[in-house]
Parts: C-alpha cells; structure tokens; sequence
C-alpha cells in the first residue's frame, strides 16, 4: 500500500486544475443502461473509482471504455444486458448502487446487492427502496441482495423523500424517465451533480424539470437515444485544493472553480480570513491576512456546507484562532480524521456529531493513517503546513477521489511524493 510524504514547506503559488466531478460521473455512467444508443462523457476524471464502475457496467453487458483523455464511451447494445449487481463489486463501491434504477428502466428487473456499511457510516437503502417503490417496483431483501422487479414496467408518481439523499434522487431520475405517465420528485437532493444528471439525460431526450430545485418533474419517454456529455466540475476536488493557500499561505487559482459551486464552503472561508476572488479562469485564493479565525460549521445537503468538505475545513481550522465546532448532520462517523490530527498536535474533543477544534499555534508532522477518501486528503492538507515530515499511509483511500494529488500540489510548491510500499 503506498504512502505519501508530504514535509512543510512555506507559502504556495501557481494554477491547479480541477477535474470532472468524480460523483457526477459514478451517476452519468450508469445511465448508458437506458439507452441502446452510446453515451459518451467528456472531463471525466481518472480515478480508482472509475475503474470500478467501469468494471461493475462491464459485468452487467456493457461496454464502458475510460480513455486517457478523460473521454469514457459507454454503450450497452451489444448482447445481453444482465441484471445482476455483484456483492464483490458493490461492496467496493457504494455508487454501484446506482444502477438499480437505470437496470429497472431498461429491463423491468434487478438484482443489487447491498453495498453493506462504510467507514463514515452504516449507508442503509431504504430512501431508495421507497422512492423506487413509488414507481411500482416491487423489492425485497433475500441473501443480502435487493431483488427488484416491476410487473407491467414502472408507472410515473409523485413521490416526497423522507430525506433529501443524492444517491436515492439520481436512482429515481433514472427510473422515472422510461416510466409509464409524469412524476414529480419532492424533498429532492439539490446538489451540482444532480443536475448534471439531468442535463445529460435530458440530451439523451429525457423530458425533466425542476433540477436544482428540491422538486423535479419527470415526463417519462418510451426510448432514450445516445449523446455526448461533459462531467461537471468537481465541487470538492475544487473546495479541498481551495484549501491548500489557506492553510499554507500563499496565493493558488483552481482552473474550473465557480463560485457557485462552493457558495457555503466560501463564505465560511471568507469568515475564517480566507479571500477567494473568481477570475475567468477559476478561482484565486489566499489568506487576507495574518493568521485564520476560527468559524463554526454545519454539514447539510446541497446548498448547505458540503459534508465531503468537513474533513479538509477541520484541517484548516486546527490552527486558526480560537475554537470551531464542526456538527457532522449528514453521517453519522465521519470523524475518524480527528485522531490523526491530534497525532499531530491537532486539540480536538469529540462528541457524538460534534467536534470542537481548539486552534493551536501550528502543526508536527507525524506518521498518520487514511481511514476514507476526505480524511486521507485532510491530513494532507495538514501535513502541507506542519513542521516536519508527515507520512499519511493507506492511501487507496485518497485515489478514489483524487487524481495525482502530489503531482498537482508539487506544482505549487509543496514538499510532497508518493512513497510506494514494497
Ligand atoms: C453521495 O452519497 C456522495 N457519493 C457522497 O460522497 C456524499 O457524501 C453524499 O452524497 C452526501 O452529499 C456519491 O455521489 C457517489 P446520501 P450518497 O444518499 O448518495 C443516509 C465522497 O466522499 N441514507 O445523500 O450515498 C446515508 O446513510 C462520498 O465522495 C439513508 O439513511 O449520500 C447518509 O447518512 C462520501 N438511507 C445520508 O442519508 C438511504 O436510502 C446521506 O446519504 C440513503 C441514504
């Protein structure tokens, strides 16, 4: 398992790119399912987590190729579309659940197995169940798999989430849109990557309203034809490189950042004395001046602080001045990055969905471990401006979320390299 050092190194300065949103693409390539035509994504980024959905599509019939110039060709016309989502695969890779949809759509039937729990959380399913439910599947629990089937194919509803979940939003969006009749989707997930979706199917010749909004209205179609679409920008590749000058001083431009799809996560920035400027090219920040204050933060959904950001935030606040206290409201242990920090010096009570981060003067590097994909890149974030060496292990975790994070924070001028483990 490769590590990654990273030492302190003074201020940064320079450009970093951001990529395509990994958590758009895991939604927009399941949707190949629904058309028989090829759907091909552009800016999609090269992660881990590509890989395995390409892998999981390929194991279901289609044929998804991720070529080196971010372009992913999805098609699944040729041969047998098989419904069956492997538990070896979706144990992986929580996202995999979202080809229960498209797999109803397409076929009338499926079988997914449950993803299980994760790191930051026990991740149950049943938004999903009940919204797809909604549509006129019928599906059960049997050996850990969810056995989903429709007779006479799925009819249009209205249907309001007891909870505003991403993956549950997009599962339905994918249903509904080859389902018999309209439907409206209430307490709907407002996220950046929601309406990706929604644009890219609406190229495919979906007929959707309302995304962005906490109700969208779905007209279903009888068949989808093929398009081509580009992944949006990564919101929280975007916000955790953001990030990387505020925490060390300096000034970067993130090539790709909107405002606008960090609103929450820059006015907190803003509060804690960080100056984030939107320029044609992206985003420039840096610190406005003299040392961070400290701020509070909440995590909700969309437009919400982001929770994928709360780890990266809690790095930045171990040294502001005076006390932060992070409310974790969407995961319920999402915290396991805090005793990794305190091994760095970090001062941190943890409290059930609270954590209050006592700022101290600075940092020390030490050997620390990634437990899930944000941690790992937090403590990265940390070990940028600690004194010393900072050795972050298991570091799986931080590639399936972030494409060659030394090679682009190196060119800003960190001390950082992957160190590969014998
Ligand atoms: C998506 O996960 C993202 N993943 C997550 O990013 C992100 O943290 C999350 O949305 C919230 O923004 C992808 O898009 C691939 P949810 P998802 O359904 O869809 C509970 C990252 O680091 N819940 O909105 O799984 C759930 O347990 C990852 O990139 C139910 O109880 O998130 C969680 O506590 C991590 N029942 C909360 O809702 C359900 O049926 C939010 O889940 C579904 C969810």
């Amino acid at each position: 398992m490769d590590s990654i050092l990273v030492r302190g190194n003074g201020p940064l300065s320079g450009q970093i790119p951001i990529a395509g949103a990994k958590n758009a693409c895991l939604a927009l390539m399941p949707a190949t399912l629904l058309s028989e035509e090829p759907l091909t994504l552009t800016n999609a980024p090269r992660l881990s987590d590509i890989r395995t959905m390409t892998q999981l599509l390929a194991s279901l019939g289609a044929e998804v190729t991720a070529l080196q110039d971010g372009k992913v060709l999805a098609t699944s016309c040729h041969g047998e579309i098989t419904p069956v989502a492997d538990y070896d695969i979706v144990r992986k890779m929580r996202a995999s659940n979202l080809v229960l949809g498209p797999l109803l759509a397409r076929l009338g039937h499926a079988v997914v197995s449950l993803p299980g729990g994760c790191a930051i959380g026990a991740r149950p399913m049943d938004i999903h169940i009940d919204a797809l439910s909604a549509l006129g599947a019928e599906i059960e629990l049997k050996d850990g798999y969810l056995h989903a089937t429709t007779r006479g194919g799925l009819k249009g509803a209205t249907h309001q989430m007891r909870f505003a979940s991403v993956g549950a939003t997009e599962n339905f969006l994918m249903a509904a849109v080859l389902a018999k009749g309209s439907s409206v989707l209430k307490n709907a997930a407002r996220e950046p990557e929601i309406v990706d979706l929604a644009r890219c199917l609406r190229a495919m010749g979906a007929e959707i309203e309302g995304e962005g909004t906490s109700e969208i209205t779905i007209q279903g179609v009888d068949r989808l034809h093929g398009a081509t679409h580009p992944v949006v920008t990564d919101r929280i590749e975007l916000g955790t490189y953001m990030l990387a000058p505020a925490i060390c001083g300096g000034e970067v431009e993130c090539l790709g950042g909107r405002i606008a799809l960090v609103e929450s996560f820059c006015e907190k920035l803003d509060a804690a004395g960080v100056a984030v400027e939107e320029t044609e090219r992206g985003l420039k920040v840096r610190r406005k001046n003299g040392r961070i204050r400290a701020v509070d933060v909440v995590t909700e959904p969309f437009p919400g602080f982001p929770t994928d950001l709360q780890a990266q935030m809690m790095a930045l606040l171990c040294t502001a001045e005076g006390t932060s206290v992070l409310e974790e409201r969407i995961f319920e242990n999402r915290f396991m990055h805090a005793p990794e920090l305190m091994r760095m010096g970090a001062k941190i009570e943890v409290q059930g969905g609270h954590a209050t981060v006592h700022g101290v003067e600075s940092l020390k590097g030490a050997r620390v471990m990634a437990t899930d994909l944000r941690a790992s890149v937090s403590l990265i974030l940390a070990g940028l401006a600690a004194e010393g060496e900072t050795v972050v292990s298991r570091v799986y975790h931080l590639d399936r979320g972030y494409e060659r994070v030394e090679d682009k924070l190196r060119a800003v001028g960190a001390q950082i390299e992957r160190v590969r483990d014998e």
